[in-house]
């Protein structure tokens, strides 16, 4: 590894490179590609130098050493991709208010995991819905992910107004507080609905704790990291935490083809446990 110029800036060699590959593999699934190598070098750079460390070496090791399980969450952070924004992939909440309907016709509240669910808009894009359709009805939303800077950040529930383009005008009324003064160009998941979401740290690829069941499980965006044997294991997994006839949605650029389940398709990325 060499410093460059002012020496802000370190260089990743390719075997450092692989260790921190094999190091998110194993700790979260992920499947980071070659082409990874200047986001991985970004990423920790400014990490490094902030624990006045020399160089990515030192770093690894300290994040795979006895006592670095902190540090090791910081690189996870760092190294994970979380962009999602409110009303992501809508038929999936057009799917949403479908059950919650026919669930408030029988007078009951739905259960609902959104098991990767970054900075929470996805959540808390539920909870609108469910709150809507199923009113005084005792529905849950839980919201999960890997990520502990993103799980801060879902329960704080604040946002720039850019990642709520898609989020319907009479829901930001109902449910979002907007941002004045300092706070402009932001908005706030109002408290009374921010109550209603708990957020907890779920590793997807490792066994579960026990979360109970669900009538849906948002499972969207995640599995585009992870390799067949993860996916197969993620996916079995997650059917143990599934009502018979519950609902699993994935993102639409994801697929379980080539994964056994008793998956049914019922729509684009949209499927039925059998
Ligand atoms: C691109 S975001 C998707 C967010 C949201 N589901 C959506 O579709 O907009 C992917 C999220 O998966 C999380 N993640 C990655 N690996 C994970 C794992 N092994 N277990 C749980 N969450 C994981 C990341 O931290 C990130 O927040």
């Amino acid at each position: 590894m060499e410093r460059l110029g002012d020496c802000s800036v370190l260089l990743l060699q390719p075997q450092e490179f692989k260790l921190f590959q094999a190091f998110i593999l194993a700790e979260a699934g992920i499947t980071l590609s070659d082409k990874k190598h200047t986001l991985v070098q970004t990423r920790l750079t400014s990490r490094i130098h902030q624990l006045n460390l020399t160089s990515f070496i030192q770093y690894y090791k300290l994040i795979v050493g006895k006592g670095g399980a902190m540090e090791a969450q910081r690189a996870i952070d760092l190294l994970t991709t979380n962009e999602t924004y409110f009303f992501r992939e809508p038929k999936h909440f057009e799917m949403l208010r479908e059950l919650a309907k026919a669930a408030t016709a029988e007078r009951r509240g739905l259960r609902v995991w959104s098991a990767a669910s970054s900075s929470g808009e996805e959540a808390y894009s539920i909870a609108m819905v469910l709150d809507d359709a199923q009113g005084a009805l005792p529905w849950e939303v839980l919201g999960s992910d890997i990520s502990a800077r993103m799980l801060r950040r879902a329960r704080n529930g604040h946002y720039p107004d850019v990642r709520t383009t898609h989020l319907p005008l009479h829901y930001r009324r109902q449910y979002c507080l907007k941002g004045t003064g300092v706070e402009a160009g932001t908005l706030l998941v109002k408290p009374e609905l921010r109550e209603k979401v708990q957020f907890t740290h779920v590793n997807l690829v490792k066994p579960l704790v026990d979360i109970g069941n669900f009538d849906v499980i948002f499972l969207r965006n995640v599995m585009i990291y992870f390799n067949l044997e993860q996916k197969q294991q993620v996916i079995a997994r997650i059917a143990t935490t599934l009502k018979p006839g519950g609902t699993l949605m994935i993102g639409h650029s994801e697929s379980l083809q080539g994964i056994e389940s008793n998956f049914q398709l019922l729509a684009p990325a949209i499927y039925r446990l059998t």
